[in-house]
């Protein structure tokens, strides 16, 4: 229940949040770059009052949106590479939270600057999507000889959107499975054209899927914020939780980010309030206190820092209570 998102932790929330609550006392936590909301969510869950905040409005403003007020009817919509690239090259000239939602579920990788699908596939893609979203069939046969019309006609015809999706899914598999077998030359031909991954797999639709968990989240214990993690006001007992760009990579969320500046106010921020940053490497005087290889989780101590490896996650601390 996140939204798609560059760097999120999904795979890796629900052991940092046992981690770190298991080491504080305080039921508070501000999650400060909070990005597609993975973390912030884990910690309600745990019953943890979360201010969750992070720089991007877009992103901010799509969380919103799905929390509030659900998933919109237009969040259904097909999504062109050329919409697509508008409201890269365009984006506040819509909603931001429409904005936010075409640049996390309809981008390649949740890069927010790529189209989710090469042009080849557009077609195909979009045939599948109006079969699934929308019952309409008419689309497969401007790409095929209509030679798996009725097939499709009868998974359109189904009465709702999930049980399409699965339908169209088995579908193509049933037809992958088979092809070498039972179909003749016309029909692999046609099979080409139509593309059978695309028919089969509907990332937008999964990606909807998984923003739709937002909606469950207990808003009672939530404040959502869209500022320079700088700006936020912490309360008394709060814990810090600072997912940042990570300093070796050159993705840096569009908005440029000084990591050292941003050590200095940890430094000073860490005279009060203890705080946790996602990172792989930081200075000497942050404290490493978790390692998480691949599946493995490693407790560590300063003396025990690991070669830096991409499939590494690293949790430092930083508390400077005189
Ligand atoms: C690694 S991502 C966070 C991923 C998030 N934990 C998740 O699970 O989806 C880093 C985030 O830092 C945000 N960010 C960058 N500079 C910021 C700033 N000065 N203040 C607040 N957020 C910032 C970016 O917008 C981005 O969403």
């Amino acid at each position: 229940m996140s939204v798609p998102y560059l760097g999120n932790k999904q795979k890796i929330a629900s052991t940092l949040v046992e981690f770190i609550s298991t080491r504080e006392k305080s039921k508070t936590i501000a999650d400060l770059m909070c990005g597609g909301m993975s973390v912030s969510a884990e910690f309600i869950n745990h019953g943890f009052n979360v201010i969750a905040n992070d720089i991007n409005k877009y992103v901010v403003a799509l969380e919103k949106q799905v929390i509030e007020q659900g998933i919109p009817k237009e969040y259904y919509d097909w999504v062109s590479s050329d919409k697509f690239k508008d409201v890269v090259v365009n984006p506040d000239n819509y909603e931001p939270h429409y904005t936010g939602y075409v640049l996390t579920i309809w981008s390649f990788g949740n890069s927010m600057d790529y189209y989710l699908f090469g042009l080849d596939k557009e077609d195909a893609k979009r045939a599948a999507h109006e079969i699934v979203v929308n019952g309409d069939w008419s689309l497969i046969d401007d790409i095929t000889n209509h030679l798996f019309t009725e097939d499709l006609k009868y998974i359109a015809s189904m009465f709702d959107m999930n049980q399409r999706r699965l339908a169209l899914n088995k579908w193509g598999k049933d037809v992958e499975k088979s092809s070498k077998d039972i179909l003749d030359k016309d029909m692999l031909e046609d099979l080409k054209r139509l593309q059978l991954e695309p028919l089969t797999r509907i990332q937008q639709l999964e990606r909807l899927q998984q923003l739709s968990g937002l909606q469950d989240i207990n808003t009672n214990n939530l404040t959502v914020s869209n500022k320079d993690y700088k700006d936020v006001e912490l309360p008394e007992d709060c814990i810090v939780y600072c997912d940042i760009p990570y300093r070796r990579d050159r993705t840096h969320y569009k908005t440029p980010f000084n990591h050292d500046e941003f050590y200095e106010w940890v430094r000073e921020i860490g005279k009060t309030h203890p705080v946790y940053i996602s990172e792989y490497e930081m200075p000497d005087e942050f404290e490493l206190v978790l390692e998480l290889e691949k599946r493995s989780l490693i407790n560590t101590n300063r003396n025990e820092r690991k070669v830096n490896t991409s499939d590494v996650e690293r949790l430092f601390y930083y508390f400077d209570k005189k």
